[in-house]
């Protein structure tokens, strides 16, 4: 049992963020991997993101979008409840080092989660971060605070304009490499696949490397039911296991964008069922 010890709600408590007491999984866990959770002993499993870890304090922080009934029945608990499992950490660790030119991390939606813990490892192992973050509206921004204090250059944008640039995060990348691609050494972009799919399709144009983080449907998380296939560079990967980070310049994204909607109406049905 994982004991819940903060939480916070973003847009209108649609984004959550809990941090649960979770020793092992702290100690363990690297930038770029994720756990998988049971919220009670009738529940489905669903992978969940690490934005940050604690090894000191035993703790690790997931966020979540509110998407479905298992989504929703997590968001209902609160700080003391306790989740059932919690397994990990899972997935494949980004490589971590110190880089001659600066790194430029790119967020959007609640990507910005996974972006910071990538990002906070890229920090501490010496590097200069210049950091995008962006939503559709303010109160969808999600740990800015936090991106805040691990960046040297940081830009906020707002789909609708009600807070920093009015625009998209791909227009305020594109200037950047524009004027100082060559003080760049690699791009992370995560976020919406649409997101990560409008990056690349800058970055390759710039001729920028770009690391991106793929969220396809999964369900045991060890590389077992095939559920998180994609292709990468022709090659059928599993996002669980060879991932979830990829060369983005390689992702078939039109195929992970299809695969994604294949279950959209079961999940609405299922939440709607859930809270009828
Ligand atoms: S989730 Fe089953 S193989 Fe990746």
């Amino acid at each position: 049992m994982y004991v819940i010890l903060d939480k916070k709600d973003y847009a209108r408590g649609t984004i959550v963020n809990i941090r649960i007491e979770a020793p092992e999984i702290a100690k363990k866990c690297s930038p770029g991997q994720f756990v998988v959770i049971r919220v009670n002993e009738t529940g489905e499993r669903i992978p969940l993101t690490i934005a940050d870890n604690d090894p000191l304090a035993g703790t690790v922080t997931l966020v979540f979008q509110i998407v479905g009934k298992t989504t929703a029945l997590l968001a209902s608990r609160n700080v003391g409840d306790f989740i059932m499992d919690v397994v990990g950490p899972l997935g494949k660790p980004v490589e971590m080092k110190k880089y001659n030119k600066k790194i430029l991390t790119v967020g959007g939606g609640t990507g910005v989660a996974v972006l910071h813990h990538i990002a906070k490892g890229y920090y501490e192992a010496g590097n200069e971060i210049i950091s995008i973050i962006g939503s559709r509206t303010k109160s969808y921004l999600i740990m800015e605070e936090e991106m805040k204090r691990i960046s040297t250059e940081m830009h906020i944008t707002t789909d609708d304009g009600t807070y920093g640039f009015h625009g998209f995060v791909t227009q305020v990348m594109d200037m950047i490499l524009s004027e100082r691609g060559d003080d760049i050494e690699f791009v992370v972009a995560i976020g919406p696949v649409v997101m990560m799919k409008a990056c690349c399709d800058i970055t390759k144009r710039h001729n920028k490397k770009t690391i991106v983080s793929l969220n396809p449907i999964m369900v045991d998380g060890t590389g077992m039911c095939g559920a998180c296939r994609v292709q990468v560079g022709g090659e059928t990967k599993f996002a669980c296991v060879h991932g979830p980070q990829f060369d983005g310049h390689l992702v078939d994204f039109d195929l992970l964008i299809k695969r994604q909607r294949t279950y959209i109406e079961d999940e609405r049905i299922s939440l709607f069922r859930s809270i009828k």
